[in-house]
């Protein structure tokens, strides 16, 4: 194995004992639901063991069955944040030193109100969609199915109808509402009310994101394959689509003031008068660069991550190393190569090393 794999196996085993690490932690937090990732047969467990507050516990109960989809939900989410970041400075890491206590998946950016809070937020609530969804289209409920309203319908003039299974998403938007959708009860303080109001937001654009990619695929019937005639279906873009479309937001999201008022309000005094778009991703406080470790805000800084020396973009050495400079190892791969098939029946390969460079930062 590599050594970027092995990296990669390492930062999957510190997720799974923060994951684990979880689980015995008695607070409340909306969300503790987050560690449901990491248990293997969650249906087996009951809703009684699992890390869920109160009002989660309760839905659990009534519909046992939607817990693998909101594990699945989960898994989609935490993946999907660290596919879209990557290569950034803040690559959606568990935090390894979360203060005793804190016990937050996603360590201090849960709650610091900057545009990776945002992002969290709102990708975690579209996975939920997204999974949800696939279990209605896929038969496996009876509360929500394939989209029935548009049976019979479609164009016969135009040599197509809707046909096979469309995916519905409102019955997962209305889970993924009711699941995550909740003012922090804790949220005295001004702070953390807006706070509050700027993670129900940040759902919601999550979940809308999985409703304005969805398309339309088809299938042509007709003699030898003319496309006469096709038959078309409402589906989902592919999870990775909408990650895609939420970082993009996240790159544009927009900074709201911190003072109370009936509304959320832009920061910026001359664009107050510019209404919010509910699918916007919003935040409150500056990020701060992610360059050095701190552990107080569980924060464990660029040094030690491989950078690339060719690249001008975020992964490139001098933006994720913060201009501290790097280290380079020469890194020996060995791998099956110049493989042929003898007849008959097998494969013959050579060993083949190659060297490379590997960059990390300092
Ligand atoms: C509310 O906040 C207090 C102190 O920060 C904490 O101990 C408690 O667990 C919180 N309760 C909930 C329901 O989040
Ligand atoms: C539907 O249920 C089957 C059997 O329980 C399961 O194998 C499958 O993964 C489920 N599909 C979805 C999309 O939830
Ligand atoms: C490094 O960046 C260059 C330029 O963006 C790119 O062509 C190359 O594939 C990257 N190398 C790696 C190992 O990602």
């Amino acid at each position: 194995m590599d050594r970027v794999a092995l990296l990669g196996l390492s930062r999957l085993c510190v997720l799974w004992a923060v994951l684990i690490a979880l689980f015995p932690c008695g607070t409340q937090g909306n969300w503790m639901w987050l560690g449901i990732a990491s248990f293997g047969v969650p249906e087996k467990l009951g809703c009684a063991n699992l890390p869920l507050n109160s009002r989660q516990k309760e839905l659990c109960k009534r519909k046992p069955y939607l817990l693998s989809s909101i594990r699945e939900g989960a898994r989609l989410g935490i993946q999907e944040c660290r596919s879209q970041f990557r290569h950034e400075r803040w690559n959606c890491e568990v935090a390894t030193s979360a203060t005793p206590g804190s016990s937050h998946l996603f360590g201090n950016e849960l709650t610091s109100g900057t545009k990776e809070t945002a992002f969290i937020y709102a990708v975690m609530a579209a996975g939920l969609v997204h999974s949800v969804t696939r279990s209605c289209s896929a038969g496996n409920m009876t509360e929500c199915s394939c989209d029935t309203t548009l049976q019979n319908g479609g164009s016969a003039s135009e040599g197509w109808h809707w046909g096979g299974c469309s995916d519905d998403v409102q019955y997962g938007m209305w889970f993924s509402r009711k699941f995550l959708d909740f003012p922090d009860r804790n949220a005295t303080g001004k702070e953390s009310k807006v706070l509050s109001a700027m993670n129900l937001h940040n759902n919601e654009a999550g979940r809308q994101a999985v409703a304005k990619l969805m398309s339309v695929d088809c299938r042509c019937h007709g003699v030898s394959g003319s496309c006469a005639v096709k038959t078309c279906w409402k589906t989902m873009s592919s999870f990775e689509k909408i990650g895609r479309l939420l970082k993009d937001k996240y790159e544009n999201s927009v900074q709201i003031s911190d003072k109370i008022k009936k509304k959320m309000r832009r920061r910026e005094k001359d664009q107050r008068k510019i209404p919010i778009d509910k699918d916007e991703l919003l935040y409150i406080n500056k990020s701060p660069n992610y360059c050095v470790e701190d552990k107080k805000l569980g924060i464990p800084g660029t040094q030690g991550r491989e950078c690339n020396r060719t690249s001008e973009g975020p992964d490139g050495c001098n933006l994720l190393c913060c201009g501290r400079g790097y280290n380079t190892h020469v890194v020996r791969h060995v791998e099956r190569c110049e493989c042929k098939f003898i007849w008959c029946c097998y494969v013959r390969c050579r060993r083949c090393e190659s060297m490379t460079d590997v960059h990390t930062c300092k």
